[in-house]
């Protein structure tokens, strides 16, 4: 793909390995955010002049913008703040109705701290159990261990699309058929798939899905939650405050339809306009492409890293853009300031998942993550700062 150009930052000589974390913007979504506030930056929802409207209906269109391109209906996409916020969100509302003392929620081993830790405290005030499905060898999800572990019926599986350690892309439409046989919800965390996948959330049939803005290409600060219509529609608001009510009285209030019911206070609007734009973006560019072009970029990366002895690999073939990996026994951190000197950008450490590090028998790891913007000569770069670590190092 050719459209490093595209992005202004990647104008500098930075070679940046590290879109998992989060994507570089191209110039039209940092144009859409300044255009906004230079153009159309008024309050949404209350101001009764033509730039208040003008601002609503960027803000709405954007929604609508959001919802088509994951396949929901408008009403069900709620902007939050990112996809932590979102999934906070389930679990205080529709956590606190729906489980209960002695219900179980069942997560994967491959969970970001954003998946795991909403449920713990969940778990802990309400007495619910948190079961994990473990991961095979190669970094998948063990499908027998799932099979056996839905039939205990959780109220909930939440799953991570593709984890944002080892890349691997976990079978979702699957998983959530056999929940749904035995009654189970499903939550999907899309946070490291929206930006290279096709994702409809109608076609996989998940109950509830989470992204964050900022790894789709859009502005850091807006992020989406999608909930089937009657879920959402049912669950109780998380955040109180203005603009999520329909009347306030001195001791209680009545609250808005979703989803405004769940958008307390004054919300990213240049961040929902900028997501709107990125969007755009993704979709000009084919998300086939993308997701083409990423898989062949981890192919060959995965294919020169196994040829260095020095270098231990996480993670199956499996994969979508992400991996992991360490060099000789040396710490991660070490790696990665290394690599740095040759302006290579990667995360290092245990990218907020300490439980998946735990059962990798590591503290860290160095991770290579890519987006559209990368291409072989980065890979190559790469390599090559990695036989200077290894001198350094003297491996
Ligand atoms: C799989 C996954 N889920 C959730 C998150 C949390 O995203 P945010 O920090 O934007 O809420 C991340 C971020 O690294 C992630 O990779």
């Amino acid at each position: 793909m050719n459209v490093k150009k595209e992005f202004p930052l990647l104008k500098s000589k930075v070679v940046y390995l590290d879109s998992a974390a989060t994507a570089q913007k191209p110039k039209v979504v940092i144009d859409s955010v300044k255009s906004f506030y230079e153009t159309s930056n008024a309050n949404v929802h209350r101001g009764m002049y033509d730039l208040g409207e003008k601002a609503t209906d960027l803000y709405e269109s954007s929604r609508t913008n959001v919802a088509n391109f994951i396949g929901a209906g408008t009403t069900e996409i709620v902007f939050v703040k990112n996809a932590t916020e979102a999934i906070n969100l389930v679990a205080n509302s529709w956590g606190f109705v729906n489980v209960k003392k002695g219900d179980k929620i069942l997560l994967t081993e491959l969970e970001h701290h954003s998946n795991i830790v909403p449920w713990q405290l969940l778990a802990k005030c309400v007495g619910a159990k948190l079961l994990y499905v473990p991961i095979t060898k190669d970094g998948e999800l063990d499908k027998k261990e799932f099979s056996k572990l839905i039939k205990q019926k959780p109220k909930l599986f939440a799953v991570t699309h593709v984890s944002n350690v080892l890349g691997t892309i976990n079978p979702v439409k699957k998983f959530i058929a056999e929940a749904h046989k035995n009654k189970v919800l499903v939550l999907v965390d899309a946070s490291q798939s929206v930006p290279r996948t096709k994702i409809d959330v109608k076609n996989i049939n998940c109950d509830f899905l989470v992204f964050t803005g900022h790894k789709a290409f859009g502005p850091m600060g807006v992020g989406v939650l999608y909930a089937k219509k009657d879920l959402l529609e049912n669950m109780p608001p998380f955040l109180g405050g203005g603009s999520m009510i329909k009347q306030v009285h001195l001791q209680e209030s009545t609250f808005a339809d979703v989803p405004a019911r769940f958008e307390a206070g004054t919300p990213n609007v240049a961040g929902a306009v900028g997501l709107a734009k990125a969007i755009d973006w993704l979709q000009e560019k084919g998300m086939g492409n993308i997701q083409q072009h990423e898989k062949e970029l981890t192919k060959y990366a995965r294919k020169k890293l196994k040829e260095e002895k020095a270098i231990k690999l996480y993670g199956s073939e499996n994969n979508a853009g992400v991996i992991s990996f360490n060099l000789g026994d040396m710490h991660a951190h070490d790696v990665a300031a290394v690599l740095n000197e040759e302006n290579i950008c990667v995360r290092a450490g245990h990218h907020c998942a300490m439980p998946l590090m735990n059962k990798l028998g590591v503290p860290a790891t160095v991770r290579v993550s890519f987006g559209p913007y990368n291409s072989k000569d980065d890979v190559d770069k790469l390599m090559s700062a990695i036989q200077r670590a290894k001198k350094v190092f003297r491996l």
